[in-house]
């Protein structure tokens, strides 16, 4: 097929877009958006500091916008992110202990009871495992309500919305490393307490390289029985981004597992990276060689 969507689908996988509402009055944008993706993610506009800006009050008008938008055109919505360390409310990031347990499951309730129906997978927990040798997890006020924090997420958003899949979702797992390593014994434990889990995204922010194990390591986590889902990707311009980008595309779908491929921004403008110029469109909106390389390993 002739563009990223379609070509995906014909794969039985998806091929998205991060987004945001700021952007919908910008026609070019919103051309390449229509055309290329069958599927979207809200940029910022479902994280805990936009969807509850004070306790108890929350806030869907952005999120309710991409949901909209994504079914007046037939794509499927992954939803990002129900709990992480940063983008809390400042209220959350007063809070301790049972007091910010409480809060953050009740937001976990409420934010995926609201989108019931509506998501094809949740980000519920985000990035919360230790860069570096340690294998363990990442120091945060919600780590410290205690190491069952992530698994009571999980259990919230199963009531909430048992429809969609659930993910574990986080950055620096490109290949098997000590941090990767850690996230595959959670998940491997939770598989066998039988604490719902469904997926795990691999965020593959990458630079000017890419670990040889990359496809090894989707598939080790295929193995335990969660599906995999490359959920923000963006590529340090230079000589190698054409060939890493179909490297990764050709990693997911050689996953039978791999549902799909999300890269965080339509062109490079839109990007959180500024100058890197990291994704498929210049900032006309033009197809880069990435983008062909992407299209040709569909
Ligand atoms: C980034 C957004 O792109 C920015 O607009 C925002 O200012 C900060 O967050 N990992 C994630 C994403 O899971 O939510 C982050 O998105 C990028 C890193």
């Amino acid at each position: 097929a002739s563009t990223l969507g379609a070509s995906a689908a014909e794969k039985g996988r998806y091929f998205g877009a991060a987004v945001g509402t700021y952007k919908f009055s910008d026609s070019t944008y919103m051309s390449v958006l229509n055309r290329e993706f069958n599927s979207v993610v809200a940029e910022n506009e479902m994280k805990w500091d936009a969807t509850e800006p004070q306790r108890g009050v929350f806030n869907y008008s952005g999120g309710d916008r991409i949901v909209s938008h994504a079914r007046a055109g037939g794509m499927s919505v992954r939803g990002h992110t129900l709990l992480w360390h940063a983008q809390q409310p400042g209220w959350a990031q007063g809070l301790s202990g049972g007091d910010l347990r409480n809060a953050a499951i009740n937001h976990v309730t409420q934010v995926a009871t609201h989108f019931r129906g509506q998501i094809h997978s949740w980000d519920v927990v985000n990035e919360a495992f230790a860069d570096g040798g340690s294998g363990g997890r990442r120091d945060s006020n919600l780590q410290r309500t205690g190491n069952d924090w992530i698994e009571a997420a999980f259990r919230a958003a199963r009531a909430a919305d048992p429809g969609a899949k659930l993910c574990y979702n986080d950055y620096n797992t490109d290949g098997i490393n000590p941090k990767s390593t850690g996230i595959y014994n959670m998940v491997r434990d939770f598989k066998a307490r039988g604490v719902p889990i469904d997926c795990v995204g691999f965020q593959s922010h990458l630079g000017t390289s890419i670990p040889g194990d990359y496809q090894a390591n989707l598939q080790r986590f295929a193995d335990l029985g969660v599906d995999v889902q490359i959920t923000e990707l963006d590529v340090t311009q230079g000589s190698n981004q054409a060939n890493i980008y179909a490297t990764v595309t050709r990693a997911c779908l050689a996953v039978s597992r791999c549902n799909g491929v999300t890269v965080w921004g339509v062109r490079d403008c839109d990007s959180w990276r500024g100058s890197e110029n990291p994704l498929l469109f210049d900032c006309a909106g033009n197809r880069k060689p990435a983008y062909t390389a992407v299209l040709d390993a569909l």
